[in-house]
């Protein structure tokens, strides 16, 4: 019998960990404490069990595109094709929809899960793909003459005004179908795990750019790139490689072998710089959504 229930102890978060890491062994999880920190009355995370064993996991929450809620069913390899994910996808769903949501979306990996998705009337609407870089020796990059490049453990009091100098002016150039929508309060706790990890263009008084890396302590070999923007009057002047090519002199200190990123297919100007920085591409995500409420299997006629 599949029993669904919301996550509530520590217990439960690191099951919820556990089936993330199983379903996405390439991707960094966020630990318990990071999972803790963006709790909020709108998220709801559920677990399932089948015969008494946590199979699968849930996720639905307003999404960083605005007015659309994330809704996300992840299933253990070893149990699927037994109904779990149609028995926590509408729990997910409807909990979107109560919250007044009227779009859900999420992103896909695979053609089996795809196939899952669009039964309940999801489309695709954008592609992103990921972008990874061996770390081999990477040198540190000349000081630039016209700013200076710090970590956010150097300057921590810089990462709220990276928020209003760098990313509230440059989220919307990412190629979303509707606006990034991200608080400050996200900002400090999602956008950054460790301070030493991310870098910042520092021009007279003003952040003028951001890059750095998420941390994983579960691979720690690997790190994913943290957003990176430069303000749109310092484009052109080798900002973002020069900061990209810092926090990879760093990963390198650190004994970290691999990065990676994902990078939406229809943003050709970081795809080409992170071509240029050699990166190589590799898996293709494919983001869906759909019309809440979900529609239900029947009545989509499959
Ligand atoms: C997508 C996912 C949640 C499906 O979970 P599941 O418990 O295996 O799904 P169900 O058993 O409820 O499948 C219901 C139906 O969906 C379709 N389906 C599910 N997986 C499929 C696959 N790999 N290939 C083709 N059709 C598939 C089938 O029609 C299936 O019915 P059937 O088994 O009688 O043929 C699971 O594969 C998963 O965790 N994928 C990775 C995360 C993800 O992409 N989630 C999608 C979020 S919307």
């Amino acid at each position: 019998m599949i029993e669904i229930r919301p996550v509530e102890t520590d217990a439960d978060y690191e099951a919820w960990r556990q089936i993330r890491l199983a379903v996405l062994p390439g991707e960094r999880a966020p630990s318990v404490a990071e999972l803790r920190r963006a709790e909020t009355p709108q998220r709801l995370y559920l677990l399932a069990e089948l015969g008494g064993e946590v199979v699968a996991h849930g996720a639905a929450d307003r999404s960083n595109e605005a007015d659309r809620a994330f809704v996300m069913a992840r299933v253990h390899p070893d149990a699927r094709r037994q109904g779990v994910g149609t028995a926590l996808l509408p729990v997910l769903a409807d909990h979107a929809y109560g919250q007044g949501f009227r779009i859900a979306g999420c992103s896909i990996d695979d053609e089996g899960s795809l196939a899952f998705a669009k039964r309940f009337g999801f489309t695709e609407f954008l592609r992103q793909v990921e972008q990874v870089r061996r770390i081999a020796d990477e040198p540190w990059p000349a000081k630039p003459a016209e700013y200076d490049v710090v970590s956010v453990a150097e300057r921590p009091e810089l990462w709220a005004a990276a928020y209003e100098q760098v990313a509230i002016p440059t989220l919307p150039d990412l190629d979303t179908t509707s606006p990034m929508d991200v608080t400050a309060e996200e900002w400090a706790t999602e956008w950054i795990n460790d301070p030493a990890a991310m870098f910042l263009a520092v021009a007279g008084d003003e952040v003028i750019g951001v890059a750095g890396l998420m941390l994983d302590t579960d691979n720690p070999d690997r790190a994913e790139v943290a957003y990176t923007a430069v303000r749109p009057d310092w484009r052109g002047k080798a900002v973002a490689s020069t900061l990209k090519r810092s926090s990879m002199a760093w990963a390198a200190e650190h004994g970290i072998t691999e990065i990676y990123t994902w990078t939406q297919e229809g943003n050709a100007n970081m795809r080409r710089l992170n071509e240029h920085l050699g990166f190589s591409y590799q898996q293709v995500s494919v983001n869906v959504r759909a019309e809440l409420p979900l529609k239900g299997v029947q009545e989509l006629g499959s």
